[in-house]
């Protein structure tokens, strides 16, 4: 068995760095700040030993410090080899956290940084719950460690590729501990993947190229919470935005939100960027890079990097990188500008979401590890989403830093609509 590393990233001495922006950070994540506040002193995740893979980030950061703050032990990875912020990977060593992560690792590293968050401490106790973005660590844990699993209380997942895969889990019978789909609470997909991508889209694309955006005739492909975000983006930046879509209900979204609804193959040519969103893959692909005109600006928002062909580019073009995560290709006589390798351009090419939206989805995270860990027993091997009242109680505490003057409902009217004063205040299926 290999020696313990009790942490690896890029340079310790960012740490005071590191550290001064998880201060202002903080201030901008009241929901986080809150739940310390109010449990604290309870420490309700005394004893839970979680490994986390998560974008090593400074919001990341404040969302450790709180799983420490409940009295958890926690080591952390990054899920993806370019979204580390090595400031904040720095300041959550130098505190004594096991975190194994840097901007710019291989996917040899990227594997070998998540196998070490298993185990924690020189005596190698094994982790006992799980928290993952994207499903990375789950598959190592149940692919290569199964004998992991039953020690394991439950995990709580991010994103929407990862609880896709929690799903196929169930359905196959393979999901050996309960799991709560963050993603799918109100307070996560419809403010993180949404306002969140309209913050961070166009971020990405000006530190990576410096591009004027104004003008610019830009197709989002796929016009879910992400494509929303994303289209919203770069409409606010000036940009001209076309959608794809294969999904009836969202065209007609894109259409009745004054998009243009095409197939790639209708725009692609005349496109000056394309941007992907879909979280499924093969969405642009060879005949697509063969249309494209020179200069065009290709990236993914999506989790993973499938969603573009870039072994295509890698086979038929030499590369040349022009900085880090923005490399040129050349296709028929055009030159073909790829962000991020394919991979998720905000957390690659920019620094993701900014820290009040992260603040609600890590609120979520931080809710359902407690549940996972005091409640376990109560849950079957299933995917569970946080009940109701918890979704309200963590946009209730985004209110305030904001100066929203929440209405209350009088007896009356809460009678009239069928709903306590204190909430609920929708059924299940309501849709926001
Ligand atoms: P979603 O399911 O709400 O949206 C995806 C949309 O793409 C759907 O409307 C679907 O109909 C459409 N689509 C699927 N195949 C398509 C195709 N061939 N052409 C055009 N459209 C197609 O999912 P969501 O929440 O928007 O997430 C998308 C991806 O982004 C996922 O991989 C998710 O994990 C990731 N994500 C990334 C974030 C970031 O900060 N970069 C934040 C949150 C999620």
């Amino acid at each position: 068995k290999t020696a313990y590393v009790p942490y690896k990233v890029k340079d310790i001495s960012l740490a005071d760095w590191g550290r001064k922006e998880i201060e202002l950070a903080e201030a901008e994540m009241p929901g986080l700040m809150s739940l310390r506040e109010e449990y604290g002193d309870s420490q309700p995740l005394k004893g839970a030993r979680i490994a986390g893979c998560l974008h090593m980030t400074i919001q990341t950061a404040v969302l450790i410090e709180t799983l420490q703050a409940l009295g958890a032990d926690v080591t952390w990875s990054s899920c993806n080899i370019f979204s580390t912020q090595d400031q904040a990977a720095a300041a959550i060593a130098a505190t004594g956290t096991p975190v194994y992560a840097w901007k710019g690792m291989n996917e040899e590293e990227f594997d070998w940084c998540i196998e070490q968050t298993l185990f924690f401490g020189e005596d190698k106790k094994p982790l006992n719950m799980i928290l993952d973005d994207g499903g990375d660590l789950t598959n190592m844990v149940l692919d290569r460690y199964p004998e992991l699993a039953a020690g394991i209380n439950g995990l709580s997942e991010e994103t929407t590729t990862g609880v896709h895969r929690l799903y196929e889990r169930v359905k196959n019978g393979t999901l050996p501990m309960p799991a709560i789909n963050i993603n799918d609470s109100v307070t996560k997909s419809k403010f993180d993947n949404k306002y969140g991508c309209k913050e961070s889209a166009v971020d990405a694309i000006r530190r990576a190229t410096d591009i004027m955006l104004a003008g610019k005739r830009v197709t989002v492909c796929g016009y879910g919470d992400v494509g929303k975000g994303t289209a919203a983006s770069f409409k606010g930046a000036g940009s001209i935005v076309t959608v794809t879509e294969i999904d009836p209900i969202c065209a007609l979204q894109a259409a009745m939100d004054g998009f243009e609804v095409k197939k790639l193959e209708t725009v692609v040519a005349n496109s000056d960027i394309i941007i992907t969103t879909t979280g499924n893959k093969g969405i642009v692909r060879g005949e697509h890079f063969e249309a494209m005109k020179d200069k065009v600006i290709v990236a993914n928002i999506g989790h993973f990097d499938n969603e573009i062909d870039v072994p295509y580019l890698n086979k038929n073009s030499e590369k040349v990188e022009i900085k880090p995560q923005v490399d040129k290709y050349n296709i028929n006589g055009k030159d073909i500008i790829l962000l991020a390798e394919g991979r998720l351009v905000n957390l690659g090419c920019a620094t993701g979401h900014p820290s009040f939206v992260m603040s609600n989805s890590f609120t979520n995270q931080t809710l359902a590890q407690m549940e996972l860990w005091n409640n376990a027993k109560a849950y079957k091997n299933e995917v569970y989403m946080l009940p109701k009242h918890l979704d309200e109680k963590v946009a209730f505490l985004h209110l305030a830093k904001i100066g929203v003057e929440l209405t209350e409902l009088s007896k009356e009217q809460a009678d009239y609509i069928g709903v306590t004063q204190a909430g609920p205040y929708k059924p299940e299926h309501y849709r926001y």
